[in-house]
């Protein structure tokens, strides 16, 4: 593995990255692995259950390192990450497990951050009197609270109800519009990718590698219904293509 040299954008180059499975074989996740990502992009990553997804963000955000490949991150001090599961410290109230992680986020910042994610009446509760919607909520604010240059997102939105999902997808777009952050998002929901992202990567069965890379014309922008159907269209036919 390597992750020398800073360099504008991110670059994932992963040759192998396997596990050892119970019986103690090498199982291969990722495989020939490349995609790019240029400063203030946002991109989606979409790809059958099981196939390495989280595996791959593991490693970009640095938590992995037994791998062969590279890894490029774009000039950056910090670093959010929003995992799949919200991952909080239990015995810290919702206030303290963000100023914890943003210990430079000042109160008014956290407070702005408490209203748009509706956690303002939560601040003191502690995560295991959280719903899951709720913990999730509060591991989105962790992750805004740091300004990260850098974000990774492992599909954030699941368990929250549509019309809270849909705004703070809003809010998402908004905040990468206003301060670029580049992003790396793993999602299930096509249209979720279509609202945020930049480029989508469709990955394929294990072990993953880039089977088509999409951008979109007009990222964050209304996108009109038949430009939709066509991107659901070429993504199912990718997702279904044989590979191997
Ligand atoms: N620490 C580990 N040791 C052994 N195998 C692992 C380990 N972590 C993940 N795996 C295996 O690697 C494969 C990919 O897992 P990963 O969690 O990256 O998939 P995913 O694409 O994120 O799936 P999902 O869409 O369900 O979240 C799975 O078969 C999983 O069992
Ligand atoms: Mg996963």
């Amino acid at each position: 593995m390597s992750r020398a040299g800073v360099r504008a954008r991110l670059e994932i180059s992963i040759t192998d990255k396997s596990f050892r499975n119970a019986a103690g074989e090498r199982v291969e996740i990722l495989k020939g692995l490349a995609l790019n990502l240029d400063v203030g992009e946002v991109g989606a990553i979409v790809g059958p259950s099981g196939c390495g997804k989280t595996t791959l963000l593991r490693i970009v955000a640095g938590l992995d390192a037994d791998y062969t490949g590279s890894v490029h991150l774009p000039a950056h001090g910090r670093l959010g990450m929003v995992f799949q599961e919200p991952r909080l410290l239990p015995w810290r109230s919702v206030r303290d497990n963000i100023t914890l992680a943003a210990p430079h986020a000042s109160a008014d910042e956290v407070a702005a951050l408490f209203e748009m994610l509706g956690l303002a009446q939560h601040a003191d509760h502690y995560p295991g009197e959280l719903s899951g919607g709720l913990a999730r909520r509060v591991a989105l604010a962790r992750a805004f609270a740091v300004q990260p240059d850098l974000l990774v997102l492992d599909e954030p939105f699941v368990s929250l109800d549509a019309a809270l999902a849909a705004r703070l997808r809003d809010e998402l777009a908004e905040m990468v519009t206003l301060r670029p952050v580049t992003t790396l998002l793993v999602t299930h929901d096509v249209d979720e990718a279509l609202r945020l992202a930049d480029r989508v990567f469709l990955l394929s069965t294990r072990p993953a590698t880039v089977l088509s890379e999409l951008r979109i014309p007009n990222p964050r922008q209304p996108m009109g219904a038949q430009e939709r159907a066509d991107f659901r269209t070429r993504i199912a036919t990718e997702l279904e293509r044989p590979t191997g």
